[in-house]
């Protein structure tokens, strides 16, 4: 197959992970008998030097040409001070919302041999099996409005968490139709004691439950279910909740599997081009230096090849490739222990192309 790929390398460590993940997609294409062709893009600060916005419309249209899109990350200190609606986070959000991607999956799968890099005792963690699947174009993050505004006379801000009913009942579908293929068990996470857009949601949950018999359903409040991912996360199997608590309980989830560097995501909707992205930031601690785990991105685009090309065997293969170099025993900074050998991203790399031949 002939797949053309959009690459937005974005900020800081967003250029390295992508490397590594092109790099590996060109191996398997080699291996199975695939083309894969890059359009490069600008998003973020990188755009924001270069274009003096972080989203120029020429990315969008490349994206919405492309066949699924991969993104590093955006943001950094450079760009901190500028107002909010100028930062380089709002490109990504831009173009989420641009290609309408409302589902934003963060699988948190368990190596066997990572289970001592978790802070969590081994027996908690290992075989952890879970997805999170985080609604990513409404809720606090959308809202409007969204601004600064003088209230008995003092400056105060304002953010409005708003849902949709028809935006509550596609994410909740998407989950259970993964929940369904699964172990078919559902978890909508919301503040349904305090929050009215989580008692539409959490009643609306319960509407789409009847399609899905076979799935069973149960709602947690969000500060519980922070508390039972940490006390118990083998409870779990598919999760689904608003933009803001998913964006939390999966960095919160990323600690499950050893590093926040380890986590893949794949945002999704309909009728459009997915866009795979790592669960992490631009990292700037580590930017520019060759220490950033680059497995993250290179299982992100695995998930291109299996949510966005039905590639499931390659996709399987490259999945194969990262848990056999963790079984070797190859470890990046962020997931290595006292004394053991710390490879660069780009080692890293060499590896998994070493594991997939
Ligand atoms: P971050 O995810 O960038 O980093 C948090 C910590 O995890 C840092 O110590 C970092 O070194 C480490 N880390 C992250 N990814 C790693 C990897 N692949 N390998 C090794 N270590 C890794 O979060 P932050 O520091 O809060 O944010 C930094 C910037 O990134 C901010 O501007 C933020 O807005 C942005 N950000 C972007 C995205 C995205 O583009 N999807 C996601 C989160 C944060
Ligand atoms: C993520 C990030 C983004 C988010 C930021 C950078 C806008 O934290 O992808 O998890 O909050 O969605
Ligand atoms: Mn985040």
């Amino acid at each position: 197959m002939n797949k053309t790929i959009t690459v937005l390398p974005g900020d800081g460590i967003g250029l390295e992970v992508v490397n590594a993940a092109t790099a590996v997609l060109d191996k398997t294409g080699e291996l199975y008998g695939h083309q894969f062709e890059y359009q490069f893009a600008d998003i973020g600060g990188t755009s924001i030097d270069k274009n003096g916005t972080p989203l120029p419309q020429a990315t969008i249209d490349t994206c919405l040409k492309s066949d699924g899109v991969l993104l590093g990350a955006v943001g950094g200190p450079k760009w901190d001070n500028l107002p909010g609606s100028e930062r380089p986070e709002k490109g990504l959000l831009g173009i989420r919302k641009a290609l309408n991607l409302f589902a934003n999956l963060r699988p948190v799968t368990g190596h066997k041999s990572l289970t001592d890099s978790s802070t969590l005792r081994k027996e908690v963690v290992d075989n952890v099996d879970l997805m999170i699947v985080r609604e990513l174009t409404g809720g606090l993050y959308f809202g409007e409005p969204q601004e600064r505004r003088e209230v008995d006379g003092e400056e105060a801000a304002v953010d409005t968490l708003q849902y949709k009913k028809s935006e509550i009942e596609r994410i909740v579908r998407q989950a259970f139709e993964l929940a369904k293929v699964r172990r078919k068990k559902l978890t909508s996470v919301d503040k349904a004691n305090v929050l009215e857009s989580s008692r539409l949601w959490r009643e609306t949950a319960e509407e789409i439950s009847e399609d899905y018999p076979e799935v069973e359903l149960d709602h947690v409040l969000v500060d519980n279910a922070a508390m039972q991912l940490i006390r118990d996360p083998k409870q779990f199997d598919v999760i689904v909740t608003e933009n803001m608590f998913g964006d939390i309980l999966s960095d919160e989830a990323s600690m499950l599997t050893g590093s926040l560097g380890m986590l893949p995501s794949a945002s999704i909707g309909s009728e459009v081009p997915g866009l795979y992205e790592p669960v992490h930031g631009s990292a700037p601690d580590i930017a520019g230096e060759g220490k950033a785990n680059p497995l993250a991105a290179i299982a992100s685009s695995a998930m291109m090849l299996k949510y966005s090309f039905g590639m499931h065997e390659e996709a399987a293969a490259i999945d194969r490739a990262v848990s056999t170099v963790l079984t070797d025993g190859h470890r990046t900074g962020d997931i290595a222990k006292e004394g053991e050998t710390i490879l660069s991203t780009d080692d890293m790399l060499e590896k998994v192309l070493e594991a997939l031949k």
